[in-house]
């Protein structure tokens, strides 16, 4: 069975809507990995928009399967990584104006700087994965880097509205996961997976471990919401 890696970086968007101290990623990856998940990832962005620094830093001392950290190729994430070993890191394109990663990371363009990083976090012991797309020559790129693993950019597939365009994505994943086991790389995917759209996925095989953080979190404001009305009630009944 493919492992499943929590993102909890959307609690702390919540948190940061309000600038207060609650709800608490921690908090939540503690219930995530009690739930069962293999893994907790965090995404601390550039602009810090919602993981803060101490979020990774309690994160690291608490989370007691494996903590992936996404983060920018940029000197000051380096060194943030290397100062904290989180178990992996997950590179990532990042862009100030986006709602979300809008895409795969150039594997090609980035290679002299990707392969110099890549050596100091490896050297350091953090398992490294390059977030890109289903792509045959960014799988070769981010292989001659000496990253570990990719993760498939599943965003395209998850976004296609035509059913042929999806079967479409579907088979480039599908290639795209060959492709990079031939290669020895590991194969994670995540971005835009929901309880919908994860079935055709999964049933391809090959990939190790999903990243998925919107879909989870967003169901469990509304499953948890009769739960956390009733629990209000009941204070309100017992004043
Ligand atoms: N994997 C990567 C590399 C991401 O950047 C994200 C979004 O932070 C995810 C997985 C999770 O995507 P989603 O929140 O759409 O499940």
């Amino acid at each position: 069975m493919a492992k499943l890696g929590v993102n909890v970086d959307h609690i702390a968007t919540i948190r940061q809507a309000r600038g207060i101290d609650e709800p608490d990623p921690v908090a939540a990856a503690v219930l995530a990995e009690l739930a069962g998940a293999d893994g907790i990832t965090v995404h601390l962005r550039e602009d810090r928009r919602h993981i803060q620094d101490r979020d990774v830093e309690i994160l690291r001392k608490t989370v007691k399967t494996r903590l992936n950290l996404e983060m920018a190729l940029t000197d000051e994430m380096v060194a943030i990584a290397l100062k904290l070993l989180p178990d992996s890191v997950t590179l990532v394109p990042e862009g100030r104006h986006e709602l979300t990663t809008e895409g795969g990371l150039d594997a090609i363009q980035l290679r002299a700087t990707l392969k110099q990083k890549i050596g100091l976090m490896k050297q350091a012991g953090i398992v490294v994965s390059l977030f890109v797309e289903p792509d045959i020559e960014q799988i070769k790129a981010s292989h001659r880097v000496g990253a570990d693993y990719i993760e498939i950019h599943t965003g395209t597939y998850c976004d296609a509205k035509l059913a042929a365009n999806r079967s479409e994505q579907l088979q480039r994943i599908e290639v795209a996961i060959r492709a990079a086991r031939k290669l020895g790389l590991g194969v994670n995917a995540g971005h835009g997976l929901n309880y919908k759209n994860i079935g055709p996925v999964v049933a391809l095989g090959g990939i190790e471990e999903y990243n998925i953080g919107h879909s989870i979190v967003a169901r469990a404001s509304l499953v948890g919401m009769e739960r956390a009305v009733r629990e209000m009630l009941a204070l309100l009944a017992g004043g």
